[in-house]
């Protein structure tokens, strides 16, 4: 039995864009105030107030190409600023751990257009130079713009990609694993840098990938990053609990938290021989918060005053693959099985009510959507929105959150100002980085 209850893990979850997952978060009169997304200096004031929190580590989400479902055209996603400009992820680690000590950093890679022989030593790379900080979110590239601007004509139906991003490991847990930790011999004298006899030839010819060689890299701090996942279908459950370190999730309340933790940890017994709770919950949350409830609630409506109808429509039509400048505002969402991101569908479809029998129309969707990608929103004191996280913790079974923005980086420097007191105070948050590594931080209770 635990004796104390559960602290919180926390992540900052954004983009290395101008808008992350908040439409039109790039208008609102406190967003970047004398900073460029695209520089340096944000990433460091980022990573280091992120740091200050103690957080395990910055989540950067990405996507390969502007969403184009939308009427069949990425116009609106230009024009409204959809998670577009959106640079690439894994330039900035070096910038986040080069200005930290022990932020972890996450980056999101799709394995549907490299190769895993150059996935691995890239990861690799950045393992060392963060000392030991990385985490590797493992997606498959969901978007038909994705495939398009890849040069395909087709996307992967979802199980293939499943199928594929199984091999997909196997090699990478091969090139990973194959140098062995006393491989390095580095003496002077003889000349002899590693001994060949401890650095295995991967040699995989599967069906989707071929790959002869050995892995490029030396061993890294974490030998492997640490492994996040976020798929919600089926497959993406299994697929998360044969692989993943931490799992995320979005759900709009605290039953369907306790539904998913109650299955993920079902597949992880059952299925995976994994003993239920070694893999870390992680679930969305946007928080509003301030020194009073009217502050955080004024602040509240000029976020959401902030969201074009249009773009919310574009973004909803991307991460769903259905296009909804097709269907009539009021026109209610119907339950079923989407292209895209099932996941996300599921948390609209349930927002209102967590048995999904309170309809949603498509105009609600879009704008609940919009705003924080239909996670949770805590608004209110540092007392409320650790009330919230509490009862999140305690009845939806969730090991922590990734707070997703709201406008940058003011709303990192609230949260960790206000509310990472609060939760220390109230015993739930802790005061110092456990470990060395990503990893060690991410197993600690
Ligand atoms: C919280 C959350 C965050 C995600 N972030 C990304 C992302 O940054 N990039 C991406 O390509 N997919 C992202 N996804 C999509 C999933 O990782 C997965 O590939 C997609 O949901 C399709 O699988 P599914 O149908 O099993 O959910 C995210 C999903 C969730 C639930």
């Amino acid at each position: 039995m635990r004796e104390e209850p559960k602290k919180a893990h926390l992540l900052g979850f954004i983009q290395h864009g101008v808008n992350s997952h908040a439409t039109g978060m790039w208008r609102n009169t406190k967003d970047k105030i004398g900073w460029h997304f695209s520089r340096p200096q944000y990433w460091q004031h980022m990573a280091r107030t992120m740091e200050r929190g103690l957080f395990d580590a910055m989540f950067i989400a990405d996507e390969l190409a502007p969403y184009s479902t939308h009427d069949d055209s990425s116009d609106a996603t230009v024009k409204w600023a959809v998670q577009c400009p959106t640079h690439e992820p894994s330039t900035i680690v070096p910038i986040i751990a080069g200005a930290t000590e022990h932020l972890g950093v996450g980056v999101t890679l799709s394995t549907m257009f490299v190769h895993p022989y150059a996935m691995c030593r890239l990861l690799s790379s950045l393992d060392h130079l963060s000392n030991g900080r990385v985490a590797w979110n493992v997606v498959s590239s969901y978007s038909k713009s994705e495939w398009e601007a890849y040069g395909h004509v087709d996307m992967t139906p979802r199980s293939e990609r499943y199928d594929k991003m199984e091999e997909y490991m196997e090699v990478c847990y091969q090139l990973w694993d194959s140098w062995e930790p006393d491989a390095i011999i580095a003496d002077k004298e003889s000349g002899i840098y590693a001994d060949p006899a401890k650095v295995r030839v991967v040699d995989h010819q599967g069906k989707y990938f071929k790959c002869k060689g050995r892995h490029f890299c030396a061993p890294s701090p974490q030998g492997r990053p640490v492994i996040w996942q976020a798929g919600s279908s089926g497959r993406g459950r299994d697929f998360a609990a044969r692989h993943a370190e931490a799992i995320f999730a979005v759900h709009p309340g605290v039953e369907r938290m306790r539904q998913y933790a109650d299955d993920l940890n079902e597949r992880l017994e059952t299925t995976f021989n994994r003993p239920a709770g070694s893999v870390k919950l992680i679930y969305g949350l946007q928080t509003v918060v301030a020194e009073t409830r009217s502050e955080a609630e004024d602040k509240y409506e000029r976020i959401k005053a902030c969201i074009p109808l249009e773009g919310a429509l574009a973004w909803i039509s991307g991460h769903f693959g259905l296009d909804f400048s097709k269907m009539d505002l009021d026109e209610n969402v119907k339950n079923l099985e989407v292209p895209g991101i099932q996941g996300l569908f599921e948390s609209i479809i349930y927002a209102k009510d967590p048995k999904g029998l309170v309809p949603v129309t498509v105009k609600e969707a879009a704008l609940i959507y919009a705003q924080g990608m239909g996670m949770p929103v805590a608004v209110g004191t540092a007392k409320d929105v650790a009330d919230q996280i509490e009862s999140y913790m305690d009845d939806g079974g969730a090991d922590g959150f990734m707070l997703a923005a709201t406008y940058t980086p003011g709303c990192y420097e609230e949260f960790v100002d206000l509310v990472v007191p609060e939760l220390q105070r109230r015993g739930r948050y802790r005061t110092a980085y456990p470990g060395d590594t990503l990893r060690a931080n991410l197993a600690a209770d």
